[in-house]
């Protein structure tokens, strides 16, 4: 049986209906996790394939690329609940406003990220409450549609601080930025966080937060980014938290 998400009413400060949702995405995310990880399944048979491409084969790491795709299409791969909770506390201690998520998917932690930049917003004047958002981003027009119904049906609470842009965040996040971001997570394939690090660099706050999912359990997909980090030590402090996969906690402090 899947494991099913605890019930979270008193750490977070929503709706009865937007918490409903976020346990009914939860819930079916976990199971199509389960699904996809069984050791028979898809994922198991695709990791040889990635092991061929890594080990240099450019045909495979490209037929990899490509059924793996295919695979991912219609699945949630939502952040767990106890990171997207973690990331919404830490979002409202930062009374972060403008926020942008890389991948967003069916829009599960973008209604996290909603959540703090509203409430953060409410204390706001009117005029930086119209820069309050988060810009969730997603390249599958499918996923795109089924976050926007989401956001719907979360409704006020949610709906109104979020922007999404359609399309390879390599190029949508490349203009249009707010001039100070406070908060970044990445959720995305690994090779997109360094080229998207790289564009958001220039408008990250002193003091903006950067939150990493899975950066242990994929840790050769983040050699570049620790490399990144490393080089950049002057700017970047890490430290890894140990939530299931490893999420990592990066302040820039230049
Ligand atoms: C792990 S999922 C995001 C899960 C989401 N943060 C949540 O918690 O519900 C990663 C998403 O990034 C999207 N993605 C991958 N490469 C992308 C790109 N180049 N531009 C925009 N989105 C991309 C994928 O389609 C996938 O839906």
């Amino acid at each position: 049986m899947a494991p099913v998400p605890v019930d979270v009413s008193s750490t977070l400060d929503a709706s009865e209906r937007v918490k409903a949702l976020l346990l009914r995405l939860h819930t079916n995310s976990l199971a199509q996790e389960e699904e996809l990880n069984k050791p028979d399944g898809k994922l198991s048979t695709l990791k040889a394939l990635k092991s061929q491409g890594d080990a240099g084969d450019a045909a495979a790491l490209a037929d990899y690329q490509r059924q793996f795709d295919d695979l991912m299409r219609d699945k949630m791969i939502a952040l767990e609940q106890d990171k997207a909770l973690f990331v919404y506390h830490l979002c409202r201690a930062l009374s972060a406003t403008r926020i942008v998520e890389a991948g967003t998917s069916f829009g599960l932690s973008t209604i996290y990220l909603a959540l703090a930049v509203g409430q953060n917003a409410s204390k706001l004047d009117p005029e930086q409450r119209r820069a309050a958002k988060v810009i969730a981003t997603e390249n599958e027009p499918a996923k795109a549609i089924l976050a926007r119904q989401h956001w719907k049906e979360a409704g006020e609470e949610v709906e109104p601080w979020i922007e999404l842009r359609e399309g390879d965040l390599r190029q949508t996040l490349a203009s249009d930025l707010p001039a100070e971001i406070d908060f970044v997570l990445f959720d995305i394939w690994t090779p997109m966080v360094v080229p998207t690090l790289r564009l958001l660099e220039p408008n990250l706050k002193k003091g903006a937060v950067i939150v990493t999912d899975n950066v242990t359990s994929s840790a050769y997909g983040y050699e570049d980014f620790h490399d990144y980090i490393k080089t950049h030590r002057n700017a970047y402090r890490s430290l890894v938290l140990p939530y299931s996969g490893g999420l990592e906690f990066t302040l820039y402090d230049p």
